[in-house]
């Protein structure tokens, strides 16, 4: 080989030997020419041949917020061990996902489980059937902070601790029966007795389990013509259900009871 045929026979490498292996072996050529070493062919093109594409919010990035000096005095560093996105970002959840992220399928780990680079609003991957708790019905509707409230007097969903969010219905709605569904033994009225996440409608209530049955005459009697009985509860005044007079004669006077007979 010639002497001085190399660029590196005449200069330096600043980047201490990070170009060293294929595809460069140390040809400064292949990223700079003989008119300035502040110029280098890494364009946007080229960049998205390398192990890590610019995507996203990434393309306006400038070059220097990623390649930053290696220790104090070191050269810039264009190799990183680990290309997830903690070898740039900290964890801002606290750890709270750690099973999560580990968990995530080959091609999406780590925080893409959850995020994009087109923004950290973006959650695209995330799907929160994957919790214990889908989201459907009304709840498709409700915005994230009413169900998960942050810490202090924040608004937004940044220190929020996802693994708080109650469950059961009865612990996010309020009760606005009364003791009367209290389900004995246990203190507490269990709202998917009677409701689903569509509708107050009590969707899962079966009248046909009461000790009186709708069935015949009083198929289609709107529930308020023998439902009216209301009791103050704590300032509230709630409607009672029970008692109700199953007898025919409570409701219909003795006329009717009589031709029923
Ligand atoms: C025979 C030795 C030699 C070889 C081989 C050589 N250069 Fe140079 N080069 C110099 C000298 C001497 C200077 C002027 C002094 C200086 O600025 O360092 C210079 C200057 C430069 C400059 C301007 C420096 C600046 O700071 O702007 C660039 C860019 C450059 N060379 C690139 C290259 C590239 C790319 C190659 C390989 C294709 C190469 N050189 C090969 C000796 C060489
Ligand atoms: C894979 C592409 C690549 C290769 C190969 C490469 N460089 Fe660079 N080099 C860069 C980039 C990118 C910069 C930063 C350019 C800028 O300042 O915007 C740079 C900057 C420089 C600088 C100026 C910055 C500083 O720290 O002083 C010098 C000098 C330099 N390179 C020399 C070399 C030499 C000598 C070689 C061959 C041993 C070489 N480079 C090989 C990409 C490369
Ligand atoms: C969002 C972060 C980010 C930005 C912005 C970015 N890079 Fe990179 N760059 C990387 C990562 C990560 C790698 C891959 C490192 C690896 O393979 O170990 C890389 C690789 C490189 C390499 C090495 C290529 C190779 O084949 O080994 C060079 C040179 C480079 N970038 C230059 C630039 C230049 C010049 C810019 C600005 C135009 C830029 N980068 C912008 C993150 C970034
Ligand atoms: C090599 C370093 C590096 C890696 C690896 C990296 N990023 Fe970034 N990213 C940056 C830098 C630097 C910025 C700009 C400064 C900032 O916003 O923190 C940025 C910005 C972002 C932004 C903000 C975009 C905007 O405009 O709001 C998002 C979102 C993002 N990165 C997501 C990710 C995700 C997701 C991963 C993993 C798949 C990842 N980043 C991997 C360095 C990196
Ligand atoms: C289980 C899903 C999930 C995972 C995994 C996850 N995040 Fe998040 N992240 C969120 C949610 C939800 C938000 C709130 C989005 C919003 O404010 O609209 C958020 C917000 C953020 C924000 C913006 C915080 C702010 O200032 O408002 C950053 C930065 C962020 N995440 C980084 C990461 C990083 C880094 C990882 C990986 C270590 C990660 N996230 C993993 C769900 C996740
Ligand atoms: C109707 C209430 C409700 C709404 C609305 C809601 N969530 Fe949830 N979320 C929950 C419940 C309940 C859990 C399960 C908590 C548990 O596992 O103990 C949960 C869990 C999570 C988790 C934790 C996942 C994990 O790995 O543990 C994240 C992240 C999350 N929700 C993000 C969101 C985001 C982002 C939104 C808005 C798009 C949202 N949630 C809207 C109730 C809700
Ligand atoms: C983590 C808290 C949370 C849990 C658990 C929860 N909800 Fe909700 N739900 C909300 C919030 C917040 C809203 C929206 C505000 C509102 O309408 O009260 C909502 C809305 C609703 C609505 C729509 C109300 C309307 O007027 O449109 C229904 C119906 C409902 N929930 C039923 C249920 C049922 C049934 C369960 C149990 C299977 C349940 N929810 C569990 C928080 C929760
Ligand atoms: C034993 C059955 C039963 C249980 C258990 C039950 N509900 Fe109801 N709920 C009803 C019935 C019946 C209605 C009246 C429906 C109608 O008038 O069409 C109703 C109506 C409602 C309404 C709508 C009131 C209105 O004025 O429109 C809300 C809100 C409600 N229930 C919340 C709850 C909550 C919260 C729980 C759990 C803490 C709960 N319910 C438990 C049977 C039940
Ligand atoms: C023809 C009269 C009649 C009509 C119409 C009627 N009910 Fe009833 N309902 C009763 C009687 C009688 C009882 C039994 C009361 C008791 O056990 O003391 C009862 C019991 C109930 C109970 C108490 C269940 C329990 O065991 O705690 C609920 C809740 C209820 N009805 C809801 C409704 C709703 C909702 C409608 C309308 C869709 C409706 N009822 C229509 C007569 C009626
Ligand atoms: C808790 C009150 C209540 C009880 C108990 C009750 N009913 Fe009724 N019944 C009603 C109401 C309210 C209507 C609807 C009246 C209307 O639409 O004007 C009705 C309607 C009827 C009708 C239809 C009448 C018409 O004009 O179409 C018949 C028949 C009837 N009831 C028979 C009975 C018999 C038999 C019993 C006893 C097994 C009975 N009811 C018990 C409240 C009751």
């Amino acid at each position: 080989m010639v002497k001085f045929a190399l660029c590196m026979d005449c200069h330096k490498d600043v980047h201490g030997g990070q170009f060293s292996k294929a595809p460069y072996f140390d040809h400064c050529e292949k990223c700079h020419s003989e008119t300035s070493f502040h110029k280098s062919a890494m364009t946007l093109t080229l960049h998205q041949k390398t192990n890590f594409k610019l995507t996203g919010g990434h393309v306006a990035v400038a070059c220097i917020d990623c390649h930053k000096p290696i220790g104090e005095k070191g050269p810039v560093r264009y190799h990183f061990e680990d290309l997830s996105c903690t070898q740039c970002h900290q964890d801002p959840h606290r750890g709270e996902f750690a099973e999560r992220m580990a968990k995530g399928r080959e091609h999406d780990t780590g925080c893409s489980v959850c995020h994009s680079t087109k923004a950290w609003k973006d959650l695209a991957a995330f799907n929160h059937s994957s919790t214990t708790f889908e989201l459907k019905g009304a709840h498709q509707s409700v915005t994230c902070l009413e169900c998960h409230r942050p810490p202090n007097m924040e608004r937004t969903l940044k220190n929020v601790n996802y693994k708080q969010a109650p469950t059961k219905c009865e612990e996010c709605h309020e009760n606005i029966h009364g003791p009367q569904f209290v389900r004995k033994g246990s203190g507490v009225t269990l709202c998917a007795d009677c409701h689903t996440d569509v509708k107050w409608r009590p969707a899962n209530f079966d009248h046909e389990k009461t000790i009186f049955s709708l069935k015949g005459a009083h198929e289609n009697v709107r529930c308020k013509l023998c439902h009216a009985t209301f009791q103050d509860v704590n300032g509230k005044s709630v409607l009672f259900y029970k008692p109700t007079p199953t007898a025919c004669s409570a409701c219909h006077g003795n006329m009717l009871k009589s031709t029923a007979a």
